[in-house]
């Protein structure tokens, strides 16, 4: 069943000299989740932020979920990092994992939400056997490193395969879309099933973060 609709910043577009305020206007302004992208220069070619950051925003006071999005390899020694830095759910991309069912029970057995990302043209087969492990589903609709690209979109129908996948198994996991979503693409993004909204450069690149969330929200109905 699709979960209520969540609306999740992505800091990696926010101003890093004053993080904290950032979150804190975001999370003001009606955003329901902060998304945190780690990239470590090797799975993709750029480097962003680690737990030390995490635990910062943590003992800023930030109680909101916040939503790791790790675009590293390997993936176990940091997901350990993250749940002690605060982390709500650590998602990673499976074929950076040498072992995708040991690294979601590694997630949860540390208190957290667990979730799988696909880039745009990694294949679903990844899901098969692991569905009662997750609790989010990541798609990108760009291929991850970089804010402010494109929207993929043959990502469209791989929502919908994924709706479908998470209706028929029963549990409540989440369907996140990720990369290039804009006032003129969330609605059919929504549309095609997805629930939870990750948005970088539309959010913090706009001057007023309570109007964008109303716009965004209006468009969701
Ligand atoms: C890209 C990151 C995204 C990025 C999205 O690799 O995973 O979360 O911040 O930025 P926009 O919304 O600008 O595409
Ligand atoms: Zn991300």
């Amino acid at each position: 069943m699709k979960q209520p609709n969540w609306i999740a910043p992505s800091i990696l577009s926010a101003n890093f000299a004053k993080l904290g305020e950032e979150v804190d206007s975001a999370l003001a302004a009606g955003a329901d989740i902060v998304h945190f992208d780690v990239m470590d220069n090797h799975y993709v070619p750029n480097l962003t932020i680690g737990p030390l950051v995490c635990e910062a925003l943590r003992n800023h006071g930030v109680s909101a979920p916040i939503d790791v999005h790790l675009m590293v390899k390997p993936v176990d020694r940091l997901i350990e990092d993250f749940a002690k830095a605060g982390a709500t759910y650590i998602t990673f991309h499976p074929e950076a994992s040498e072992h995708v069912d040991r690294s979601l029970t590694l997630i949860r057995s540390l208190g957290c939400k667990a979730g799988l990302v696909f880039n745009p043209a990694t294949p679903l087969h990844y899901l098969d056997y692991v569905m009662d492990k997750l609790d989010m589903v990541l798609l990108m609709s760009v291929n991850p490193g970089f804010p402010g690209q494109a929207f993929i979109p043959s990502v469209i129908p791989k929502i919908q395969e994924v709706r479908t996948q998470i209706d028929v198994s029963g549990y409540p996991i989440r369907l996140q879309v990720d990369g290039g979503v804009k006032l003129d693409n969330i609605h059919s993004i929504a549309e095609a099933g997805a629930d939870t909204f990750v948005m970088g450069s539309a959010f913090f690149k706009t001057p007023n973060y309570h109007d964008t969330v109303t716009q965004f929200r209006s468009l969701l109905g």
